[in-house]
This record gives C-alpha cells, structure tokens and sequence, in this order.
C-alpha cells in the first residue's frame, strides 16, 4: 500500500491524468463542487452541521463513521476487507447500529456508477466531511473495488474491552497510538444518539425525538474539543462519562498509554496534521487486490467533449468545453482567449483554429475543495466528415501579453479524438415510461471503409438488491443493427429497455473504436 505524507497544498501539476482517463468522472466529482456545472457532492455536509434538515443528523459525522465502520475489519495480513463497500451487506449487525450508513448511501447513490464506486465514494466522503468542516487536506486516491457481499463482523462496540479493540486496530494495521488518534479524530464531530444508545446516553429512545448528544462541545467544526476538554476533565462525551463504565470505551482508549497521545494531539496544529494522516490511512486501507490510483489532482486543463456526432451534410459536430485551473489566481479568465487546433484523421494539421467562448452563467466559475478554482471555455464546431479529426491542442492565449501557450495533454501530443464512431446524440431517445420501464434508443455512425466488426451496446443498470441499499451495476450487452448508408457513414440503431436513467457504452470489435460512459441524461424523448 502506498502511503503519502499528509501535504498541506496539493501536489504540482506533474502528476495530472492524460486525458481522457477512466478517473474523469471521479475527478469531476471530487473537484466540481460548486458553480458551473457542479456536482455537488458537498451539498449534504454544508454546512458541516447540516443534517437534511432532520433532527439529530450531521451528515459529515455520519459519512465519517460509515467509512470507519467499513474498514474496521480489514485483514491486513491476510489482505482482505477495508474501505470496500462490504459495510451496507451489514447492517443487521448490533456493531453497525444506527441510520447513518443508509442515510450515507442515500446521498452518495445520485454520484455511483461504473466509474465511481461506492467505497471510492465513501473515501471522498471522508476527505470532503473534513475539508468542509474546516479540517486538512487529505489526499484522494481512486480505485477502490466494492464488495458483492458481507464481510467478517467484529467493528469494536462500547462495550468491547480494550485487549480486543485493540487487537482489531492491531489486524488492521494501526498501533495503539493509530487507534486513540483515529478514535478521537473520529469523534470529533456528531454524538451518540438516543434512538441508538439510550442506555448510554440516558435519553429514552423516541423515533419522533432523536436527540444526538454531542462528543464534543462544538461538534460543528473539525478541531480539537475532543481531545482538551478530556485532558481537562470537562468533556461530557457520552463514551465517557456514561454511568456504566463499562461502555466508556473512549475512555478506556484515551487512557491507554496514559494519555500520551492525547496529549500530544492537543499540542498546537497537531490534531489536524495527525488527524489528517490517520484519516489518510483510513480511507487507503484496502484489500490487498486493490491497486489504488497516484494521488488524483485536478487537471490544469480539461476537455469535456459533450457531442461528436455527424450532421446530414455528412460533417462532423463537435461540441464541448475546455476547463482551466485558476486557483490562487494563476490565471485571470478575462485575460484569456483560448483556441483548440486540431488535427484530421491523416495526421494533417487544420490551420482553422476552433474558437472558444468564456461562459458566463454563474459567473464560469467552478469551485472545488480547498478553494480550487476553474472557468470554463466553450466550443460548438462543425468538422469535415472526410478530413476527420484525430486530436487538437489547447491554445490559450494571455492577451495582455500576446503570449500563447500550448497544452498538449501531458506531453503526449494532444488530446485524441476517436471520429471512426460515432454516437449520434441528436437520433437516439429516450421513450415514455410504461410498465415501470422507459424504451431507449441509442443510434451510431461507423465510417463505412473502417466497420469495425459487430457493435454492441453496453446498459448499465442498477439492479436493486434485497435488504441492500446499493444496487448492484449489472451490464447488458445489445447488438446494435445496421441499416442505411449515408455521406459514407453506415448507420446503426440499438434498443434497450432500462428502468431508470443509465450509463451506456457503444462497443466495437477494437478496444480504440468506441464512444464510453455515456449517460441517457442529455437524450429527448422518443
Ligand atoms: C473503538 C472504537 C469506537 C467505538 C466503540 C465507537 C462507538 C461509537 C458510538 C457508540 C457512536 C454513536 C453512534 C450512534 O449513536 O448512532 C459513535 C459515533 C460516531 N463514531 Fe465512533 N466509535 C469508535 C471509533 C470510531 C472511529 C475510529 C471513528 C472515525 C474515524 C468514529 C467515528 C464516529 C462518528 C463520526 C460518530 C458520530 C456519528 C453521528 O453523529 O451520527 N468512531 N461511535
Ligand atoms: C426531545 O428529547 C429531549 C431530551 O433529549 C427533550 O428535552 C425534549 O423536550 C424532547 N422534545 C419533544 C418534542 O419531546
Ligand atoms: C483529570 O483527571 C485525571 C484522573 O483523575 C487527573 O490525573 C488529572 O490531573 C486531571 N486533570 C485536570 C486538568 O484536572
Ligand atoms: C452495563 O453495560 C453492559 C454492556 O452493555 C451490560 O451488560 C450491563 O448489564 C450494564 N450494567 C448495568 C448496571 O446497567
Ligand atoms: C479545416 O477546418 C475547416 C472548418 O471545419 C474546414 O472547412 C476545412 O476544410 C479544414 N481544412 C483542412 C485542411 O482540414
Ligand atoms: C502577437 O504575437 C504574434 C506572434 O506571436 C505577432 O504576429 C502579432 O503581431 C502580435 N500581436 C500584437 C498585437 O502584438
Ligand atoms: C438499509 O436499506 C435497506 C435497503 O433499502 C433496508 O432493507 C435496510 O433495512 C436498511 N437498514 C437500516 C438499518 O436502515
């Protein structure tokens, strides 16, 4: 397992995707939080103490305990377990009491998909609860795989003794003093509520009246009230001073190596560097059969191409958006004019430059954590369909200083466009629901000197599983059929029937000759 030391910025643009990678959409949801076209993935933890309105939830306490309870149980020496997903197969178990892995879910359900897995998601939760509640950078890495079914039991309850909680961090990976930090970093934000541990907070359970009762004072914000209202004496979490001391078990941690590591996590901005890194650990804690990504930075410039399809002149529309990072004022978007040239499909260079426009709704600007900036530059081109386009490199030019510089996708020539097929957006739909299903029809275009063999199209739908709030991402491959010829284009028509929005791919025989991750959101009706 790789294992980055806690930055306090970012790291350099060196380590960037090539575009396009199977990570953009992740990359789209860590780092276009707010603003033009947003994902709003921080919508349910902003602010940090917002809880959909319902009483006694903190959504970042919630997506913070589900990523721990998921990984409690990792086998490090065996490999198995951790931030796996396996947590929502789980929840008849005593140890994983309470609402907040559904409630986690429900929101992390509108950002999974094939491209985005739910332990990938639960990761990011975690980074994103402690950024927006004021914590540390902490580095996201990709490529967490989720489970089909249960793991082993055993996340340590308040009432389990310290020689076992110890002994589950110990399997896990961590140290003693990895568990107090991990603990008290935990339990940092939310509480112990009523309608879980009655007993332990003295509260009757009430469904109506779900009374959450703090760890912390201000359990708002990521900070260390945790830690110095302990070694003062003056703390009043409920895994503490429970009348039953058998169910003290922050107690029993804290004080475990005499209250060393407390300590030293309410000395100056410890808690956030320590917290930061054990968090880190937390959420890269991972069966050993997954490979996790190099740290995922934001790309400095990032294409989005949102239409290739072919005209009935038989040209090619070519629609999208070009992405710039701004943050700390690297760049000044009025200063910018920005240029895509392009090159045909035999390699010959088109001296017509495609021109972009700076979008202007909500200001063009995107945010992201960390205060991460972007503006976004828009293009709409027809191409000829003979000539074709196989790349383009991203002009910008800083117009005070008729200075242009040349983006080309990480030193690798270009940002490549595959133009042999194409999806034709504006001929496929999306029909009206019958039977609890919608008919989808997806259409393509194939250069007809270059048919690349059977076309397939790739449903992704989302099976719904019994007693699990996690559907299960099942593919279905459909021919696709052909039927007229056109401008030297042959046709091709698949129809699928899906029962909510889905994600699709069009397949050819070659791996290079496809259209991915598609999704039926931007299709008309049939
Ligand atoms: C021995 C270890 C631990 C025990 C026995 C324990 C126990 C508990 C209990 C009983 C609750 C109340 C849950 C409810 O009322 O629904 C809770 C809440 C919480 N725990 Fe832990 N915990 C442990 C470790 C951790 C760790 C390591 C983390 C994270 C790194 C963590 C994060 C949280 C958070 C954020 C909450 C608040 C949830 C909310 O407000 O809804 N816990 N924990
Ligand atoms: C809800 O429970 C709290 C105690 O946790 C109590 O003070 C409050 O009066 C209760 N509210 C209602 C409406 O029952
Ligand atoms: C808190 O209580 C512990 C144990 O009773 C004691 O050793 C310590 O001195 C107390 N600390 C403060 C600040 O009162
Ligand atoms: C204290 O809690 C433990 C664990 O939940 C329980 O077995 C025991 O009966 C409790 N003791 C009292 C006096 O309530
Ligand atoms: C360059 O692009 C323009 C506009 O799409 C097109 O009219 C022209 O034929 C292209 N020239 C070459 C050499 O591809
Ligand atoms: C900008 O630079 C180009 C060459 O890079 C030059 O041809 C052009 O005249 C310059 N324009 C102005 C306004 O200085
Ligand atoms: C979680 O959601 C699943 C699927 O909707 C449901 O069957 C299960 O009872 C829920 N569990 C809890 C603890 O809410």
């Amino acid at each position: 397992m790789k294992r980055a030391v806690a930055a306090v910025l970012l790291p350099l643009v060196s380590a960037q995707l090539v575009w396009p990678s199977e990570w953009d959409e992740i990359e789209a949801v860590y780092t276009m939080m707010a603003g033009l076209n947003r994902r709003g993935f921080l919508d349910a933890v902003s602010p940090c103490g917002f809880g959909t309105n319902i009483q006694g939830r903190q959504n970042s306490a919630e997506w913070i305990r589900t990523a721990f309870h998921d990984m409690a149980t990792h086998d490090a020496a065996a490999g198995t377990g951790g931030v796996d997903a396996s947590i929502f197969f789980e929840l008849d178990r005593a140890e994983n009491a309470g609402s907040a892995f559904n409630n986690t879910f429900g929101f992390f359900s509108g950002f999974y998909n094939t491209r985005a897995s739910a332990s990938d998601l639960i990761a990011l939760g975690v980074i994103t609860s402690t950024a927006r509640c004021g914590g540390s950078v902490i580095p996201f890495r990709a490529g967490r795989k989720d489970a089909n079914q249960a793991g082993p039991a055993g996340v340590p309850e308040p009432q389990t003794d310290l020689e076992t909680t110890l002994a589950t961090f110990n399997k896990a990976g961590f140290s003693e003093q990895d568990m107090i930090a991990m603990v008290a970093c935990g339990h940092s934000l939310g509480g112990v509520h009523s309608v879980d541990f009655p007993d332990i907070v003295e509260i009757p359970a009430d469904p109506e009246n779900d009374t959450s009762v703090p760890f912390q004072t201000d359990n708002q914000r990521f900070h260390n009230g945790i830690v110095t209202e302990f070694l003062a004496n003056t703390t009043k979490n409920p895994l503490v001073v429970a009348a039953n001391d058998t169910v003290n078990s922050d107690k029993r941690i804290f004080e475990s190596d005499g209250r060393k590591t407390m300590q030293k996590l309410a000395e100056g901005d410890n808690f956030q560097s320590m917290c930061a890194d054990i968090f880190e650990r937390m959420i890269n804690t991972v069966p050993s059969d997954v490979q996790l990504t190099d740290v995922i930075v934001p790309y400095d410039v990032k294409p989005t191409i949102s239409q290739l399809s072919l005209n009935d002149e038989g040209n090619i529309v070519f629609k999208g958006d070009i992405r710039l990072r701004s943050t700390g004022g690297i760049r000044d978007p009025a200063d910018i004019s920005v240029n895509l040239v392009y090159t045909d499909r035999n390699g010959g260079c088109n001296k017509t430059s495609i021109p972009t426009r700076r979008v202007t709704f909500r200001g063009g600007q995107t945010t992201g954590l960390y205060d991460e900036t972007f503006y976004t530059w828009e293009f709409d081109a027809v191409i000829d369909g003979k000539r074709g386009i196989s790349k383009f490199l991203v002009y910008e030019t800083i117009i005070s200083e008729n200075k242009t510089i040349i983006h080309d996708n990480q030193a690798t020539g270009g940002y490549p466009v595959q133009d042999t097929l194409l999806y034709q957006l504006d001929q496929s739909c999306m029909g009206a629901y019958q039977d609890g299903r919608f008919p989808l029809t997806i259409a393509a275009a194939v250069r007809e000197e270059e048919v690349p063999g059977a076309l397939k199209l790739n449903v992704v739908h989302e099976v719904p599983r019994q007693g699990v709030i996690v559907p299960e991402l099942k593919a279905e491959l459909i021919d696709f059929k052909a039927g007229e010829r056109k401008n030297g284009w042959l046709m091709y028509r698949a129809e699928a029937s899906v029962a909510d929005t889905v994600k699709f791919d069009i397949l050819s025989d070659k791996d290079n000759i496809a259209v991915h991750f598609q999704g039926t959101g931007p299709l008309g009706g049939c």
